[in-house]
């Protein structure tokens, strides 16, 4: 199933949760949208299952409005971040629970006992590793247990479409991790298109085929997860995504493949086809671009501030060129100290220009004289 937003606007009296969106999840596709706390991503959740209306636009599964079609009938499976399992019920009755519910009018009407019986709900609970434990009531279960139930239930009437609204937010880090390669794997083997709300980034990364990176009611850009992360479309996503140096330059002049840029008075060169003499730049450089005391096409004297230890990893927080830039660098090393006068070296190639902010207030000398 297909699923697409169309020019979708929404508000809940004066606050305008989402103006104007548009995107499109494919066949079989996991789409996560990620975005800090609202900024509108349950309220698209809630637009697709049926429970909002939206202002203008439309929705549709395979090229067909359901804006019309009730929630119960649009054939959507929900997850939430609170498992919202029945607690007077076991394992097998909370998941059996969900074939009375979604059905869609897209997909063969379900059969009352026929279709997922006892073996549907058995085949469920194998999918999402929960065998064994279908006389378990929710109290005795973990919390991760919990979440797999929610998802078996949910999994359970054969939607087409799979809405997750963070539902790892309640789990601790290491279980976070594991659970969300499990979604991911269940989501791709039985190819259901799936929408996976979460705001945190490396989530989003790890387990979307494309990521949609939303500030306030908006959408700053959809793509796969590389292409956010190395080429973000603007600096919100650039902060948002990942843990990057941004820092502020100006365009001085060309050479050859590269512009030159100024930073904090010091020349680093770039490769971008983008940008014009004296122009103003954001550029980007990713932590894991930047390597100390080696040779390199770009070389800025710093000094160490800081380095935090991060088990595999040092965060170095090296002060250069007016600003201090993190580098990461490999824990083993152990020739790095705090006060150390080191050189910082990045390749042309692994510098991002990003274009400015549209919608930052506009320099007094952009606005349009309307005096
Ligand atoms: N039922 C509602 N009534 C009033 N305001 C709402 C309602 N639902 C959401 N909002 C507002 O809409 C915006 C987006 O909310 P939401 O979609 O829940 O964000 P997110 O899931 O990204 O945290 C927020 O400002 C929120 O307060
Ligand atoms: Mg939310």
């Amino acid at each position: 199933m297909r699923v697409a937003l169309r020019n979708i606007t929404k508000r809940f009296g004066t606050t305008l949760a989402l103006e104007n969106i548009s995107l499109e999840v494919g066949d079989g596709e996991l789409l996560a949208l990620v975005g800090p706390s609202g900024c509108g991503k349950t309220t698209i959740l809630r637009l697709i299952a049926g429970f909002e209306t939206p202002d203008a636009g439309d929705i549709l599964f395979n090229d067909q409005s359901v804006l019309g079609v009730p929630p119960e009938r649009r054939g959507v499976g929900l997850v939430f971040q609170n498992y919202a399992l029945f607690p007077h019920m076991n394992v097998f009755q909370n998941v059996a629970y969900g074939l009375k519910f979604v059905t869609s009018p897209l997909a063969p009407p379900l059969k009352g006992e026929g279709v997922g019986g006892r073996s549907c709900v058995q085949e469920l609970l194998d999918l999402v590793g929960l065998k064994g434990l279908e006389h378990r009531m929710p109290a005795e279960l973990s919390a991760g247990q919990q979440q797999r139930v929610a998802l078996a239930r949910a999994l359970a009437p054969n939607p087409k479409v799979l809405l997750l609204d963070e539902p790892l937010s309640a789990l601790d880090a290491k279980l976070r991790e594991r659970l969300r390669l499990e979604i991911k794997k269940i989501q791709r083997s039985l190819k259901i298109t799936t929408l996976y709300v979460t705001h945190d980034q490396e989530e989003a990364l790890a387990v979307a085929d494309r990521v949609a990176v939303m500030s306030v009611a908006h959408i700053e850009q959809i793509g796969p997860p590389q292409e956010v992360y190395h080429a973000p479309a603007t600096e919100f996503v650039a902060r948002f995504i990942g843990r990057g140096n941004l820092v502020t330059g100006q365009i001085v002049g060309r050479d050859g493949e590269s512009l030159v840029i100024s930073v904090g008075g010091k020349m680093i060169r770039a490769r971008s086809a983008y940008g014009k003499l004296r122009q103003s730049v954001t550029v980007l450089v990713r932590p894991e671009r930047i390597h100390i005391n080696q040779p390199a096409e770009n070389i800025l004297m710093g000094t160490i501030r800081g380095i935090e230890f991060a088990g595999d990893t040092l965060w170095v927080h090296v002060e250069a060129a007016g600003t201090t830039l993190i580098a990461k660098a490999n824990a083993l090393d152990t020739t790095l100290h705090e006060g150390d006068i080191v050189q910082v070296g990045f390749a042309t190639s692994d510098i991002s220009l990003v274009p400015s902010d549209q919608r930052s207030p506009p320099t007094p000398s952009q606005e349009p004289s309307q005096r």
